[in-house]
């Protein structure tokens, strides 16, 4: 039977000590039965709602008729019970939190008192990789110059990697980029076996392909070579290759357009050297250095020799030189007539670039994927 609150006409102490204790053992078995969070909520609102609930009633059954004399004591025994009720309600309100927490599976550490006042998880957010970011930024100084970005397969063809480069099958110039091919591919014309890029430069190829005269373009990628890993050295790295093309292109236009890109990517002050290279698919070739941004060109630190320069104040940056005009015969149907057009291209390594501009002294670190490391960045 559930528990009434009867009407008070004894106000003798022993009657109201009587009357409390029948009140208080009620609360006390109707406590032990909440067991989650809506029965708690009947138990607070019958023993707290304020119209009619038990606190409420003994407030008209038990204080409203006390006769003057002992309505003193009364009021202390009602206030008393009152308390009790309160801690009742608050204590089983905290039970249930500590249930729910645990529902959500927090753990054992959860267990205990939500404090509420604690900070909450924070979920660490990712950060733009050196390599990436390093490739962003040198991107954007081509893009603020008119290029577009433009991408391609990392599995090619030798057809684009090399012969279409004018690497013509079985020339020496091949051996240059040690090559990952794809296995299986001897029933295959050679133009069509499969292998892993070993630069960007294919991305030329098949833009020009698609895109007529006059072009600007720039490509980020990954490429991969047979190299043993080592502190200068990975099998999967990283290039960023340009190509413009248009009637009267010339070798000034190369280099004021990446004079004007280092300056922009390392600081004006900087200065561009061209230095003869060779290359299969430009004519003439140059490697271009930049001065050296860490001692300033001096080939020193202080007393200390500078290493990046090895000394020499120098440092290389990338391969260029104007399109052979046997490249673009591959793709003059599509307007690139040497005899009208002439262009010039360019490549350089992102990583190298990012160890240089960070001081880092091993490529490796860029591909362990070692959060204290690439957090640095973040
Ligand atoms: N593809 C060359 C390499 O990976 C780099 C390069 C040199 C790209 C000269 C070019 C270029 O576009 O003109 O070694």
């Amino acid at each position: 039977m559930a528990y009434t609150v009867s009407k008070l006409t004894d106000y003798s102490a022993a009657a109201l000590e009587r009357a409390s204790a029948e009140l208080l053992s009620a609360l006390g078995d109707e406590a032990a039965a909440v067991k989650n969070e809506a029965d708690w909520k009947g138990f607070r609102d019958r023993w707290m709602a304020r119209k009619d609930g038990v606190l409420t009633q003994i407030n008209e059954r038990w204080l409203k008729n006390a006769p003057k004399e002992v309505k003193r004591d009364a009021g202390r025994q009602v206030n008393l019970i009152k308390e009790q009720v309160e801690q009742k309600v608050d204590q089983l309100k905290n039970i249930e939190i500590e249930e729910d927490v645990n529902a959500l599976d927090h753990g054992p550490e959860a267990i205990g008192r939500v404090d509420i006042s604690l900070p909450g998880a924070r979920r660490p957010i990712g950060a733009e990789h050196p390599v990436i970011k390093t490739t962003n930024e040198m991107v954007r100084v081509f893009q603020k110059l008119g290029y577009s970005v433009a991408e391609g397969p990392v599995v090619e063809t030798d057809y684009y990697n090399f012969e279409a480069l004018n690497f013509p099958p079985n020339h020496p110039a091949r051996d240059t980029q040690d090559t990952l091919f794809i296995a299986g591919q001897q029933g295959k014309p050679q133009r069509e076996r499969l292998l892993l890029r070993t630069h960007t430069s294919p991305v030329q190829i098949r833009t020009m392909e698609k895109m007529r005269p006059p072009i600007r373009i720039v490509i980020p990628g990954t490429v991969h070579r047979n190299d043993p890993p080592d502190a200068s050295h990975s099998p999967m790295f990283h290039q960023i290759e340009g190509l413009a093309v248009d009637t009267n292109i010339t070798f000034g236009d190369l280099k004021g357009t990446l004079d004007h890109a280092m300056k922009e990517f390392f600081g004006s002050s900087v200065k561009t050297s061209f230095r003869p290279s060779f290359f299969p698919f430009t004519e003439p070739s140059a490697e271009m250095f930049v001065s050296c941004f860490i001692c300033g060109g001096s080939g020193r630190r202080g007393s200390d020799p500078c290493r990046p320069c090895k000394q020499t104040g120098w440092i290389e940056i990338l391969g260029c030189g104007m399109v052979d005009p046997n490249v673009f015969e591959f793709v003059k149907d599509n307007g690139y007539d040497p005899k009208k057009v002439s262009g010039f291209a360019f490549g350089m390594g992102a990583d190298r670039i990012a160890l240089l501009k960070y001081g880092v002294d091993d490529i490796q670190l860029f591909f362990q994927g070692d959060v204290r490391f690439l957090g640095q960045w973040a």
